[in-house]
């Protein structure tokens, strides 16, 4: 693809659907490289929208609002950061020859549902995966667990994002209580949840895979180093790279990751989201998109997953390369207010190796995540240790 320049005729214009934290490190990447970027969210003053060459506040599950945007803008590619798009009027986009979705309108489709993604990697794929059903009432629930899934199991709204809507549910007594929490907690007014069995893995890892167009001049695939990640009732609080791994674990990870990012195609990075236990290896699910456990790469890789998804869906080559170990640790709102300040900042810097994001998030709940503290090291453990300090000098207040 030939480079234009931005704000005139020739402009390589990209519009990124959700203009969170992710998107925000998206978007500078894309502005290095003098692409003209538009972004788009559901609240004014997102954080990607404070970088962006314009910004627009629409809802992205508005399908018309979406096409009346895409045609006002007309940008070359349109960038999903989040799930809950219009997915099928991006596929229809793509069709009309309108824009290019990345990383395809349809993998946009496909994961944005948990049952699209489960059955494509499970049923189609043939990958490793927990047992599952579907269910759409609490009785289906019930019959699904005793007719083999059992307990414990993991039950989930098909559409959701971050555990929400997500218990561990242990023995019957808990089903109850677990249904109503995922009928409250999914992203549409409706019941259906997908049940797993419960894996008892020894950690979990994201696979950041990009589809790079290589030399060759075809999409080629390259890995970055795997990175570990701890999660608190389903949202990340920490991660680091490389997660030291056996190498059968470590190889079908990257055949399992392979294999999904393939079926969905496309150029970009894809985070792939395994569970671990000794050389088994389960898929859990995969991002189309930059993962928030791959904040970690902004310190740790040559390029970060970031800059390799800019580069990649421009049709640039990649360098997926480690530069150093590293580890992330999250910064929370702490306080439920709007312009917060943050107090302790030059005291985080003071750590070793140690930098931070703020995100500039208009308004802060007590577990939204504000800003990331990122560490390098010789080794995984210093650099946690570090990222961890770091984060916990950032004191976020209400003034
Ligand atoms: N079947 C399972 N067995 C064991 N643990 C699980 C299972 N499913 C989910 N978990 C745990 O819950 C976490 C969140 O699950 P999952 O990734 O499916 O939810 P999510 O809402 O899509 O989260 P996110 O959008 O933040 O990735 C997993 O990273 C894992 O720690
Ligand atoms: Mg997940």
């Amino acid at each position: 693809m030939t480079l234009g320049t931005p704000l005139t005729a020739s402009a390589t214009r990209v519009m990124l659907l959700g203009a969170g934290e992710l998107g925000k490190e998206v978007i500078i990447a894309l502005q290095r490289l003098g692409c003209e970027v538009i972004a788009v969210d559901r609240y004014p003053h997102a954080p990607g929208h404070q970088v962006a060459h314009r910004a627009h506040t629409i809802d992205m599950t508005d399908a018309a609002a979406v096409r009346a945007l895409v045609e006002l803008e007309r940008p070359a590619l349109i960038v999903p950061e989040i799930e809950a798009i219009a997915t099928d009027e991006l596929a229809r986009i793509e069709a009309d020859g309108l824009a290019e979705v990345i990383p395809t309108a349809r993998a946009a489709q496909l994961t944005m549902h948990r049952e699209g993604i489960r059955r494509l990697a499970a049923e189609t794929l043939g990958l490793p995966t927990s047992p599952y059903a579907f269910a759409d009432t609490l009785d289906e629930l019930r019959a699904a667990i005793d007719a083999g899934i059992g307990y414990p199991c993991v039950i989930k709204p098909v559409m959701s994002s971050s555990g929400k809507g997500q218990s561990t549910v242990r023995s019957a007594a808990e089903l109850d209580a677990a249904w109503e929490y995922a009928a409250k907690g999914g992203r549409v007014k409706q019941g259906r949840v997908i049940v797993e069995g419960f894996i008892d893995f020894d950690y979990e890892i994201t696979q950041l895979t990009v589809r790079a167009v290589g030399a060759s001049g075809e999409v080629e695939t390259s890995f970055c180093e795997p990175i570990g990640h701890v999660q608190v009732s389903g949202d990340y609080v920490e991660s680091w790279q490389p997660m030291a791994m056996s190498p059968v674990a470590l190889a079908r990870s990257r055949d399992i990751a392979g294999k999904v990012t393939a079926a969905l195609g496309g150029r970009g990075l894809f985070g792939v989201e395994l569970f671990v236990k000794g050389d088994q290896v389960w898929f859990s699910e995969v991002s189309p998109r930059p993962h928030d456990t791959g904040l970690v790469t902004l310190a740790s890789q040559r390029f970060s997953e970031f800059e390799l998804h800019a580069r990649a869906i421009l049709g640039l080559p990649v360098d997926a390369s480690l530069r150093r170990p590293g580890a992330s640790a999250v910064i929370y709102g702490g306080v439920d207010a709007t312009g917060i300040v943050f107090d302790g900042v030059r005291e985080a810097l003071l750590v070793p190796e140690s930098d931070i994001r703020l995100f500039g998030k208009p308004e802060s709940f007590i577990k939204r995540r504000m800003g990331v503290a990122v560490a390098t090291a010789d080794d995984t453990d210093t650099a946690r240790a570090r990222a961890k300090e770091s984060a916990s000098r950032v004191k976020p207040r209400a003034v």
